[in-house]
């Protein structure tokens, strides 16, 4: 039996929803308490499969996890042992491979699996490698699994030729305990990566930068327990505001940074959106006459890519020819396909693609071919006539909060069935 999400589109939205604690903060922040010697606690824990997968590995590790209400997790390290992760539970998420530097931080060594994820194109994870080398670490490949060992990290100075966010969180957890400074250039700016630096060093830990493109850790002896609240999710924010631009008679949308979500307010905005902005929330009613809009993805302040997907369903109600330039993951346009068989207009370009629009969309059976495709589906599924099958459910079960429970209180006609 496999699960299927159904959507019965045309219906207009309104009410409240409340934004849960970010994903991509979250699968590192549950990482990084291992460095800790005690206790953990870390409130604001999204309802995703990939907390699930995390806390099986803690498992594995024997660190306690404890749950407490839904979204409250202690993590206590104290009798942790530094267990093989050669399990096949590593290769069902990314964020596994945070799991390399927090036990190389800590003990020195780690081995373990390739990490998975959804398929974007090509993940090389070659930067984080080459920092750990840089802090004087021996990498090898061997049976699928990698061996991290180091007799002695010490700081060092690390270039990363691409400000990636997976290689300056692991780089930042692989060096808390370094010797002397570590200092990352061309660190990637991210708000999760102020998250992350935020608890390490609520723990004890030494690191200063964080949220600039250099980043300097002064390496500390030992890391105690704290309590530490996530940041929104700005990706499930940014879902449903472009789930409002589209079907929201009026949807007030809580628990959000605006700064966070400035690219695309900004461009939404110039689609003729009618927002509201406030402090910590976004007020949002539908326009008829949406206006298509050149995006490229970059990373953090720019567009980012994660938003790229669901934009492009919104795109397809939009007046005129709107160009996607993906400069991130070049691959990433298997939601394409998916709109087509829902009556989009869009071409394909190398590493691009365009959006022509208005186009009518009906509902058909469509795949959640990763993550965000699966955020695309629900946008272009709210907004389709007719009745929309998405498959491989687990795709968005993976990083959106109870989604198909927030849309239903909003008033979308969205279940699920087991075929
Ligand atoms: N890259 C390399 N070598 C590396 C690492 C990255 O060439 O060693 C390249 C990647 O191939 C990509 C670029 O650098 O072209 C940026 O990748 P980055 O490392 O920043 O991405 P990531 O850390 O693997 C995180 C999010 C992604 C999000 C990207 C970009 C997590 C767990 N994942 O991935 O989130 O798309 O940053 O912002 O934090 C998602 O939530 O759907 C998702 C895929």
């Amino acid at each position: 039996m496999t699960e299927i999400m159904k959507i019965e589109g045309g219906h207009l939205l309104e009410g409240e929803v409340t934004v849960s604690g970010a994903k991509n903060a979250t699968v590192a922040l549950i990482p990084a308490a291992v460095l800790a010697n005690g206790p953990v606690t870390i409130v604001g824990i999204p309802q995703i499969a990939d907390v699930k997968a995390l806390a099986d590995i803690l498992k594995i590790l024997n660190v306690e996890v404890t749950e407490v209400a839904n979204d409250h997790l202690i993590i206590d390290p104290s009798h942790m042992e530094n267990t093989d992760l050669d399990d096949d539970i590593v290769t069902k998420l990314r964020a596994s491979y945070y799991f390399m530097g927090a036990l190389l931080g800590k003990y020195g060594y780690v081995r373990m699996k390739m990490p998975g994820g959804c398929y974007l194109g090509p993940r090389p994870i070659d930067l984080h490698l080459k920092g750990f080398e840089a802090l004087g670490a021996k990498v090898t490949y061997d049976k699928a699994c990698y061996t991290i060992e180091a007799k002695k990290l010490k700081g060092a100075k690390i270039f990363l030729d691409i400000a990636s966010v997976g290689a300056t969180i692991n780089i930042m957890m692989a060096a808390v305990y370094a010797e002397g400074r570590t200092t990352i250039e061309n660190a990637a700016k991210e708000p999760e990566i102020i998250d992350i630096a935020t608890l390490l060093n609520k723990m004890g830990a030494r690191i200063r930068g964080a949220g600039t493109n250099v980043i300097k850790i002064d390496g500390v002896k030992s890391l105690s327990g704290c309590f530490h609240e996530i940041i929104p999710d700005r990706i499930e924010a940014g879902t449903f505001i472009i789930i409002a631009a589209a079907m929201a008679k009026r949807m007030v949308i809580n628990n959000i940074i605006p700064q966070h979500l400035e690219a695309l307010l900004s461009k939404l905005k110039e689609m003729g959106v009618n927002m509201e902005v406030g402090i910590d929330r976004v007020i949002i009613e539908r326009s008829e006459n949406l206006k298509s809009v050149d995006i490229t993805t970059k990373p953090y302040p720019g567009f980012a890519t994660d938003l790229q997907q669901p934009l492009t369903a919104l795109l397809t109600q939009a007046e005129g020819e709107g160009r996607i330039n993906e400069t991130i993951y070049i691959e990433r346009f298997k939601h394409c396909l998916e709109l087509e068989k829902m009556g989009a207009d869009i071409e394909l370009i190398p590493a691009g693609a365009i959006i022509k629009g208005p186009t009518k969309l009906y509902g058909t059976s469509v795949s959640a071919t990763d993550l965000r495709c699966g955020a695309a589906m629900i946008v272009a599924g709210l907004i389709a006539e007719g009745v929309t099958s998405i498959k491989n459910v687990y795709h968005i079960d993976r990083g959106y909060s109870e989604i198909d429970k927030k849309l239903s209180m909003l008033g979308a006609k969205i279940w699920r069935e087991n075929i």
